[in-house]
């Protein structure tokens, strides 16, 4: 679908644009009509039942679902008060509640069925955060496709992501579901997700299923990393940096968009009518539809911001929140509200046309059941197709942030490698968190992809123990700081190999929704299991697993080989193998900054200088801490290789652009080791001054590119108004003349420089 956007400049000092966008697709006026008809008959109950959705009766991902039990639920659905389930899955269970709303209730309208499918549904793929180190747009987009495969063939209408939440702060668990720190990139892979999920937005692939851009807005940056808590938020970075990727998702065709449980500066954006009807509906004219977040409407109350279910009722419809997520709120309360005349109905109709909207384009009423075909489940599910497109983004998602001595690749045979540690034959924690449809210990751990390789010399040794008790979703992870036994096997073991691979880390549940840590290292015993191993025989390969940003400082300085492995799904330990042995050459770059320790959180690239950024270092009046350095201990963007790179040639091909002049750079990128390889050229700017102050650097390019030994490539960007502008204090587009800094490399350290004037 192609955007029309109109580009006003104004001839003054400074280049103001506005985007106008288009409809965000155009609206089928043949579906527009039988929306028109089909709502001429619908009597208010049966509108604001249309606008409520239950949870199904297996799958909890929320505290104490209302609705009752399984016959009240069917009961409601009977009378034509629910419009959608989630968590209600498999053909056969879906087909059950379809057949009630469409057979049994006064109009047939069909359910939509809504499901976290969110990196996977059976087959899974890294957790998202990990596929964003592949900054591979196609393989993302891919493993997206298969997860939208996999759910459509289990009676799945629709997935509740991609979550595209910036985040600074490692703290906070979800970091684990979204796409890292930048706005750019998050962007980028926002738009592939949705291409992943929804395809060419027709829906006629019964493959393909509607996605939703969450949580809207600005839950990445709730105060201290603490989950459902407060976001204070100036316009500046919720603007810059927290909206783009909602944008770009809008841009391209996603069908709904689910609201936050935070407030945004005091107003819970389940309520927040400028995000969500001046900037979501309005502006940028999504015609999707918005879904509150779990009990999001109802927990109001208790925020203090509604003093009642009315009261909340009002404020969320009447923000633009169109379907009520497990709160409870809209059927027994919307009704009455509008025949007393306390809520407007055309909030309401705004709302079920939406919903009906995306029902239509779902095919759901030409055929309710055409996502419930048994024998496609069966064939779709688990196919042989999926798991290598699992394996190709895990190796891809694997990030090398030190390797000294090539001490790898290892050696496939004359090697006697050890591998220690719960997590390295755990078939469990590296399926992450957020995997619900799929089952338990079905990941390939690493042990197993290790052996798998033809190498006799592997032994295994687990060491002392990560967890007391196999954690759950619903539970929390209790390490292990109390019971050491294990370590003298361990350190006998470790005597007598040349190599010792340790998978340290967290356990897979420890990131995801409410498991924010105010402790990044490594958890349990861990760290101190990895020094005395190290006391014995230092020739270690940390292979770390985690779905945060930690703080691993001693471990960086003295362990020599560290391979950032993420927890990445079903194909785990083949993908961790075929790195580790070289067979896969890593190509990752971090797309989250690494903290030396917790008190630097948040530190980000993209920050700005403040008056005594780089201060005397004799007087102790700058900005820096008393006790650490302020840099973090990997930057954003940050990633080895088993070959080298060097870059040079940085031009631009002028020195002075009128305002709106594409801005054309090339650069060289050569491959100067011994074997080929995958590169991710980073393009940063910075605008040196500003009405508004900005970021040191900020990301408006990249390419992944691959090369040969010896090869060399002339990589070519462009920059225009869209990647040099930037909205100011009265949230507005700018683009204003001066000079600005170009600056090229391998991550967001990138030091070969140019400038360019902007007239
Ligand atoms: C709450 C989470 O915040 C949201 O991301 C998820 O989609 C819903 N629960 C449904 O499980």
């Amino acid at each position: 679908m192609k955007i029309r956007q109109i580009l006003l400049f104004s001839a003054m000092s400074t280049m103001t644009f506005t985007t106008v966008n288009a409809q965000q697709s155009p609206l089928n006026p043949e579906t527009e009509k039988k929306i028109d008809l089909l709502m001429s008959k619908m009597t208010l109950e049966e509108k604001v039942g249309q606008m409520n959705q239950y949870n199904g009766f297996w799958d909890v991902t929320g505290p104490a679902p209302v609705g009752g039990d399984a016959q009240n639920k069917y009961n409601n659905i009977k009378k034509g008060l629910v419009g959608s389930m989630l968590n209600v899955r498999g053909v056969k269970e879906v087909r059950t509640v379809q057949k009630i709303a469409v057979e049994q209730t006064r109009l047939g309208i069909p359910l939509i069925i809504g499901f976290d499918v969110i990196h996977g549904y059976k087959t899974l793929a890294p957790i998202p955060l990990a596929e964003a180190a592949s900054w591979d747009l196609k393989a993302i987009e891919k493993s997206a496709e298969v997860a939208a495969a996999e759910a459509a063939a289990s009676g799945i209408n629709w997935t509740f992501a991609p979550m595209m939440d910036i985040s600074r702060d490692a703290r906070w668990g979800r970091n684990m579901e979204g796409a890292g720190e930048d706005p750019y990139l998050g962007a980028k892979i926002a738009a592939a997700r949705v291409r992943g999920f929804q395809g060419d937005n027709t829906f006629r692939s019964p493959l393909r299923i509607a996605a939703t851009a969450k949580h809207y807005a600005a839950y990445g940056f709730i105060e201290s990393g603490l989950e459902y808590n407060i976001a204070q938020i100036d316009t500046n970075t919720l603007y810059n940096q927290v909206l783009p990727p909602f944008k770009a998702a809008v841009d391209q065709g996603i069908r709904s968009v689910m609201n936050s449980f935070n407030t945004v500066n005091g107003v819970p954006a389940t309520a927040d009518r400028y995000l969500l009807r001046d900037v979501l509906k309005g502006k940028w004219g999504f015609n999707g539809f918005v879904v509150s977040d779990w009990a999001s409407i109802r927990e109001m109350i208790p925020w203090g911001f509604s003093k009642d279910e009315n009261e909340a009722a009002k404020s969320a419809v009447e923000a633009g929140t169109d379907m009520d997520m497990e709160g409870g709120i809209y059927v027994p309360y919307l009704t009455d509200l509008v025949k007393k005349g306390k809520v407007d109905q055309k909030y309401v109709d705004d709302a079920v046309r939406r919903i009906l909207r995306v029902k239509y384009e779902l095919g759901l009423f030409d055929d309710p059941y055409r996502f419930l075909d048994e024998k496609r489940e069966k064939e779709v599910i688990g196919s042989k197709a999926n798991l290598e497109a699992v394996l190709d983004v895990a190796k891809k998602s694997i990030v090398l942030l030190k390797n000294e001595k090539n001490i790898l690749p290892l050696k496939k045979s004359g090697q006697k490698i050890l591998l220690l540690g719960s997590l390295a034959a755990s078939k469990n924690s590296p399926l992450g968190s957020w995997r619900i449809a799929s089952d338990n210990n079905t990941a390939i751990s690493v042990l197993e992809g290790m052996k798998a390789y033809k190498t006799s010399s592997v032994s295994y040794v687990e060491g002392p123990k990560l967890t007391l008790e196999e954690p759950t979703f619903l539970t929390e992870v209790k390490y292990n700081s109390t019971d050491f036994s294990g370590i003298e096997e361990a350190k006998k073991a470790a005597a007598n190999a040349d190599v010792v691979v340790m998978v340290l880390g967290e356990h897979g549940f420890s990131s995801g929704e409410a498991r924010s840590r105010t402790d990044i290292t490594l958890p349990g015993l861990q760290e101190t299991f990895l020094k005395e191993i190290y006391n014995i025989n230092p020739n270690i390969v940390l292979v770390l697993n985690n779905g945060r940003p930690l703080a691993i400082s001693w471990a960086a300085e003295h362990i020599p080989a560290i391979v950032e492995a993420w927890q990445l799904g079903t194909q785990t330990g083949n993908a961790v193998a075929s790195v580790l042995y070289g067979d896969y050459n890593p190509s990752g770059k971090l797309p989250m900054t690494f903290p030396r320790n917790v008190g630097q959180v948040p530190v980000y690239y993209n920050h700005y200088s403040t008056g005594r950024f780089n201060g005397d270092p004799n007087s102790v009046f700058w900005s820096h801490y008393s006790d650490a350095e302020k840099t973090p201990l990997f930057p954003f963007g940050y990633g080895l290789s088993y070959t080298t790179f060097s870059y040079s040639d940085l031009q631009l091909d002028k020195k002075n652009y009128q305002k709106n002049e594409p801005v054309q750079v090339s650069v060289t990128l050569k491959n100067t080791g011994n074997v080929s390889g995958k590169e991710v050229v980073q393009l940063y700017i910075h605008d040196e001054f500003a009405s508004v102050v900005r970021p040191v650097r900020e990301l408006k390019g990249f390419e992944l590119v691959e090369l040969k030994p010896g090869e060399s490539r002339v990589l070519h960007f462009t920059l225009t108004g869209k990647e040099l502008g930037f909205y100011n204090a009265q949230n507005e587009f700018i683009i204003e003349p001066g000079t600005f800094k170009v600056m090229i490399g391998g991550n967001s350290d990138a030091n070969l420089t140019a400038s360019f004037t902007l007239e």
